[in-house]
C-alpha cells in the first residue's frame, strides 16, 4: 500500500494559536485525508517546539517557569486541533525524552564525522527568528519578518559545517525539480545557493546565558540552538533510527511549512541530514501569508485571527473551505470576514446547498423520499454524466499539486452543471405530465452525483460531507470509498433506500456590523445603563436567521373564493402555488374583500405552516396582510411572478 506522511511546523509556544497556523494545520489534515481517501496510508504529525530564549522570555513574562509555560501553551495547541476537525497520527514536544535522545544521537555522529568544531562567531541574531542574519539579509538594519533590530552578539559556540554541503544540495535540488514547491520558492532557495558560500551554522548556546535546551553529548557548558534541535522532530516523532513508522513513512515525508521558515528548512534541514547520513525528505511545500490589511497576520505585530471564533461563527465546514478555497498556494492572501461570508454564501449557501435541498425536497414530493431506480438515460444525462467525471478528474489533480482552489472550482463545476441540470430537465413538469420513468431517471442522476460531491468534499469539510451523505442514507467509511474510482464509477447510491427530507446545510449568513470604535463605546455605554434585565428583553425580541429560513413563503394566484359555510367572517380561497392542486386555505378576510376582488389576484402564503381545520374547513396555510385604518390591504409581490415562487 502506498504512503503519505504530513508534517506542520511545530510551533512556538510563545503565544496562542492564530488563523496562520490552523491554515498549515487544516491544509495538512486535508491532504492526509485526500490521501488516505485515495487508498494509501497517511501519518499527520505535528507539535509544539519549546526551548529557546523566547520561550524563556515568554514565560518570565507570564511569570512561570519554562516548563509551567510550555505546558499550558503546548496545550492550547494540542486542544484545539480536534476542534478544527484536524485528525493527527501524533503530537511532538521537544522537551519529551524521545525527541531529546534521537537529537543527541545525531549531534554526536555530525561531531564524530568531524563536521561540527567550535569557533568564535559575531553576528545579528534575531530572537523571534531564533537565527542570526547576515548584513545583506536586514532591511534597514532590521528582521524583515519581525521588523525589530536584532541583537549583535558574539561569543564562542560550536559550528556545523554547512557550506561542506552546499554543492551537493544544488544538485539535489536541479535533480528533483519539485524537492521545493511551488517552483517560485524552489528558484528563490537556488538563487541563495547560487549567490555564494554558504556560511556555517551555530548550532549552540553557552549555558551561562540559556539553560533551557537539549545538552551538546560533547559538551555540557552548551545546549543545542534551537533549529538544530526543532528540526529534528520530524524524524525523532516516527522513532528514528529504527521504528517502523521511521522506516514506512520517511521516504515519503511531505514538509508543509509558510515562506517565513523557508530558508531553515530547505537548506539548514537537507545539509544536516546529509550529514547524518540520511535521505532528504520528499517535498517542502510552502504557502505564502495570510494577510490583514496588507500586513502578515503574526503573533508579534498584534493582528490575529482567532480560529475558533471564526469557526463559533461561521460553522467549521465554512471556515475550512474558505481558507482552502481562497488562498492560491504559494501566494500571500488577504483575510478578511466580508471574504468569507461571499463564498460562503455564494459557493456552499446557494451553489452546493441549492442543489441539496432542492433535491431532496425534490425526491420527498415525486417519490416519497425513497431513492428512485434510474430508467433509459437520455442525452442530458450522458452529457453531465461526462461533466462531472472532467471534474472528478480535476479536483483530484489539481489536489495532488496543492492547487486546492482549482480543485475546488473544478468540483463546482458539477455542482452548478447540476443545478443547470434541473432546471433543464424540469422535474415538476415531468411530474405534471406523469412521466415517472423520466422522472426517476432524473432525480437519480442528481442523486448519485451529489453523493460523488459530499465524497469529494470530505479532506476540506469533513463534517458537512458527513452530514451530505447522512442526508443521502450512507453511513460513511473513509475505508470503504476509494476516490480514485469515484469518476468512473456509477450506481452506488441504492435505489429504494430513504433520504433526509430536508438539508439546511449552510444557511446564509449576513455580515457582522461594522463598528467604528466611537459606535463601540456609545453601545457599551448603553448597555450598562440599560442593566441586565432589559438587555435580555432586547434580545428575546430578535429571531435567528435560521428561525426565519423555516418559514416557506410562497406567492400564488386565487383561483377561486367561497364564502365559509358557517363563519360570516372567513373566506374559503383556494390558491395556485403551482403544485397539483390549489391549496385551501381559510381566510378572515371578508370584511373587507369580496369574492371578485380576491380572484385572478397573487397573494404571499405561509405555505408550510401546519395545515388545521377552522370551523371544520382545512385550511393550508394564511394569505399575508395588512391591517390598516381604512381596511386590509393584501402583502403581494410588485410584478407578477410564476405560481409558487418563493419569497426570500
Ligand atoms: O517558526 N500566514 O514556529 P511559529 C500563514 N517553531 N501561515 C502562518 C502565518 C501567516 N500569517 N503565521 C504563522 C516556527 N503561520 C518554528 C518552526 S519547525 C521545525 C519549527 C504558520 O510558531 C506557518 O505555518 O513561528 C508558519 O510557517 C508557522 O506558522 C510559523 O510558526
Ligand atoms: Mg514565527
Amino acid at each position: 500500500m502506498d504512503s503519505f506522511y504530513i508534517t506542520t511546523p511545530i510551533y512556538y509556544v510563545n503565544a496562542k494559536p492564530h488563523l496562520g497556523h490552523a491554515y498549515t494545520t487544516i491544509v495538512a489534515d486535508s491532504l492526509s485525508r485526500f490521501h488516505k481517501l485515495m487508498g494509501r496510508e497517511s501519518y499527520f504529525l505535528t507539535g509544539t517546539d519549546e526551548h529557546g530564549d523566547k520561550i524563556v522570555k515568554a514565560a518570565e513574562a507570564n511569570g512561570q517557569t519554562p516548563q509551567e509555560y510550555t505546558d499550558s501553551i503546548s496545550a492550547l495547541f494540542r486542544n484545539l486541533w480536534p476542534d478544527l476537525q484536524c485528525e493527527h497520527d501524533d503530537f511532538i514536544r521537544t522537551t519529551e525524552p524521545r525527541h531529546v535522545k534521537v537529537v543527541q544521537e545525531i549531534l554526536q555522529k555530525v561531531y564524530d564525522k568531524g563536521d561540527i568544531y567550535f569557533g568564535e562567531y559575531g553576528g545579528h541574531y534575531c530572537y523571534g527568528c531564533e537565527r542570526f542574519y547576515t548584513e545583506k539579509e536586514l532591511v534597514d538594519g532590521k528582521c524583515p519578518d519581525h521588523l525589530t533590530e536584532p541583537e549583535y552578539i558574539s561569543e564562542k559556540n560550536y559550528f556545523f559545517k554547512m557550506g561542506k554541503y552546499q554543492d551537493w544540495l544544488r544538485k539535489h535540488i536541479q535533480d528533483n525539480p519539485d524537492f521545493i514547491r511551488p517552483e517560485q520558492y524552489r528558484n528563490e532557495v537556488m538563487s541563495l545557493l547560487e549567490s555564494g558560500a554558504l556560511e556555517d551554522l551555530c548550532i549552540s548556546r553557552p549555558k551561562s546565558r540559556l539553560t533551557w535546551g537539549i545538552e551538546l553529548p560533547f559538551d555540557k557548558d552548551y545546549v543545542t540552538y534551537v533549529w538544530f534541535d526543532a528540526l529534528i522532530n520530524y524524524i525523532s516523532a516516527l522513532g528514528f533510527p529504527d521504528g517502523d513508522k521511521y522506516k514506512q513513512y520517511w521516504p515519503v515525508a511531505n514538509h508543509m511549512v509558510a515562506k517565513d521558515i523557508l530558508k531553515p528548512h530547505a537548506i539548514f534541514w537537507p545539509t544536516m541530514l546529509k550529514a547524518a547520513d540520511i535521505e532528504p525528505y520528499q517535498h517542502l511545500n510552502v504557502h505564502g501569508y495570510w494577510l490583514i490589511k496588507d500586513t502578515k497576520m503574526s503573533k508579534s505585530l498584534g493582528n490575529v485571527v482567532e480560529p475558533l471564533k471564526m469557526k463559533d461563527t461561521y460553522g467549521l465546514s465554512a471556515f475550512r473551505y474558505f481558507l482552502l478555497r481562497e488562498m492560491s498556494f504559494g501566494q500571500d492572501s488577504s483575510f478578511s470576514e466580508e471574504a468569507l461570508v461571499g463564498r460562503l454564501n455564494a459557493d456552499l449557501a446557494n451553489d452546493l446547498g441549492n442543489l441539496f435541498n432542492r433535491t431532496l425536497s425534490m425526491t420527498h414530493k415525486y417519490f416519497g423520499g425513497v431513492v428512485p431506480r434510474p430508467e433509459d438515460e437520455e442525452i442530458e444525462d450522458v452529457e453531465i454524466k461526462k461533466l462531472g467525471q472532467q471534474a472528478m478528474h480535476t479536483y483530484q489533480d489539481e489536489f495532488t499539486q496543492l492547487r486546492f482552489p482549482r480543485a475546488l472550482e473544478g468540483l463546482w463545476e458539477l455542482v452548478r452543471g447540476l443545478n443547470k441540470y434541473i432546471d433543464t430537465t424540469a422535474p415538476w413538469t415531468l411530474f405534471k405530465e406523469k412521466d415517472m420513468s423520466r422522472l426517476s431517471t432524473v432525480i437519480y442522476v442528481l442523486l448519485e452525483n451529489m453523493r460523488k460531491i459530499a465524497v469529494h468534499l470530505w479532506p476540506v469539510m469533513p463534517e458537512a460531507s458527513e452530514r451530505m451523505l447522512e442526508q443521502l442514507g450512507i453511513q460513511f467509511d473513509p475505508r470503504k470509498f476509494v476516490l480514485s474510482k469515484e469518476p468512473e464509477v456509477w450506481g452506488l447510491l441504492e435505489s429504494g433506500h430513504e433520504v433526509a427530507k430536508t438539508s439546511n446545510l449552510f444557511p446564509r449568513v449576513d455580515l457582522p456590523e461594522p463598528k467604528t470604535p466611537a459606535e463601540t463605546a456609545k453601545k457599551e455605554a448603553a448597555k450598562s445603563a440599560k442593566g441586565a434585565k432589559s438587555e435580555k428583553k432586547a434580545e428575546a425580541a430578535f429571531i435567528e436567521f435560521e428561525d426565519f429560513q423555516k418559514l416557506d413563503l410562497r406567492v400564488g394566484t386565487v383561483v377561486s373564493v367561497e364564502p365559509h359555510p358557517d363563519a360570516d367572517r372567513l373566506l374559503l380561497v383556494k390558491v395556485d402555488l403551482g403544485e397539483d392542486e390549489p391549496r385551501q386555505v381559510v381566510a378572515g378576510l371578508a370584511e373587507f374583500f369580496k369574492p371578485e376582488d380576491l380572484e385572478g389576484r397573487q397573494v404571499t402564503v405561509v405555505a408550510n405552516l401546519k395545515p388545521r381545520k377552522l370551523r371544520k374547513q382545512v385550511s393550508q396555510g394564511m394569505i399575508l396582510a395588512v391591517k390598516t385604518e381604512e381596511g386590509m390591504e393584501l402583502l403581494t409581490s410588485t410584478g407578477a411572478v410564476p405560481n409558487g415562487s418563493k419569497a426570500s
